[in-house]
């Protein structure tokens, strides 16, 4: 199996990264902080390909997806896990740094992350037939073909997004993160469908808290919190069973969707002195 993990340096990008190597598999590790990477890498010799780039930069993720595919072939499972969280406050002009650095990783570094792989997938999801002709890229490809690649049956690709329960409602302090993970949510969803019947599975998770550096700087309670080892295992779990949404662990799911379900006059009530995520944190 070959595997490519955005946020591969840390946390539950590397405990995925673990899990996946463990059990043989070809990992391609991208974040920014090499040296991490790098000892990953060591752990697990000749399986881990280190990428150090940022989800920002489309010409680094577009590299690395040439190159791992170029010696390894193309990926069975595509993670766009990178993500940053801050607490942001719309009337402090110094957040609106933030709010956009918070976008443009969350949502549109996904959106890279999976671009430079996907028709590569969707290629390698058609099995060629001896009787099937090359479809033209001038002729309209039917539903589940692609222009300039084979006719084909079935395969097994999987683009997975890390979206967060913190998607589920605007939670106050967090704006900029609430926002960015409502639009993986809705991203994902579009891509989902558009997808639909290539090949190419479109898989939504949405963590609700787990320890890892990211929620290591919180003070406040963080409920049915799982360890990022057990969350990397049941999120595997979610991958290989085919389903296209999950809130890991189940409890937030149950958590999250009555938030969805409450009034806003409720809600508002409920989570106006709520506490914030630190303005503090760097990106
Ligand atoms: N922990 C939770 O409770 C929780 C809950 C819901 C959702 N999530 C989501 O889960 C994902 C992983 O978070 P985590 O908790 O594991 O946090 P983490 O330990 O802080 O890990 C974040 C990872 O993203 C990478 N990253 C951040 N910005 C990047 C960029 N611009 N380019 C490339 N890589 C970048 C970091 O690597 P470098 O710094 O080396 O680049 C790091 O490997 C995030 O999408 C987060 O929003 C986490």
């Amino acid at each position: 199996m070959k595997v490519v993990i955005t946020g591969a340096s840390s946390g539950l990008g590397l405990a995925l990264a673990r899990h996946y190597l463990e059990r043989g598999a070809t990992v391609a590790a991208c974040a920014r902080r090499s040296e991490l990477l790098q000892s990953l890498a060591a752990e697990f010799p000749g399986k881990v390909f280190c990428y150090a780039l940022d989800v920002r930069d489309i010409a680094a993720l577009q590299h690395a997806a040439e190159d791992f595919m170029a010696r390894v072939g193309v990926p069975d499972i595509v993670i766009a896990n990178a993500g940053v969280s801050r607490g942001t406050l719309t009337e402090y002009a110094e957040d609106l740094d933030a709010f956009q650095q918070v976008i443009d990783i969350n949502v549109l570094g996904m959106v890279k992350t999976f671009q430079p792989f996907l028709a590569a997938m969707r290629a390698a999801a058609l099995t060629p037939s001896p009787s099937d002709e090359t479809i033209s890229h001038s002729t309209k490809p039917a539903s589940g073909q692609v222009a300039g690649y084979p006719r084909g049956r079935g395969g097994h690709f999987t683009l997975v997004g890390i979206a967060s329960v913190a998607g589920f409602r605007g939670l106050p302090g967090s704006g900029a993160y609430s926002a960015s993970k409502a639009a993986a949510i809705s991203y994902l969803e579009s891509l989902r469908v558009e997808l639909h019947g290539s090949g190419v599975n479109v898989v939504t998770l949405c963590p609700g808290y787990i320890k890892t550096p990211m929620t290591d700087v919180n003070t406040y309670p963080m409920p049915f919190i799982l360890e990022a080892d057990e969350a990397a295992r049941r999120m595997a779990r979610v991958i290989e069973s085919g389903k296209s949404f999950a809130v890991v662990p189940w409890q937030m799911g149950m958590v999250g969707w009555l938030l969805k379900c409450l009034p806003n006059w409720l809600y508002d009530f409920a989570f106006s002195k709520a506490p914030h995520k630190s303005r503090k944190t760097s990106i």
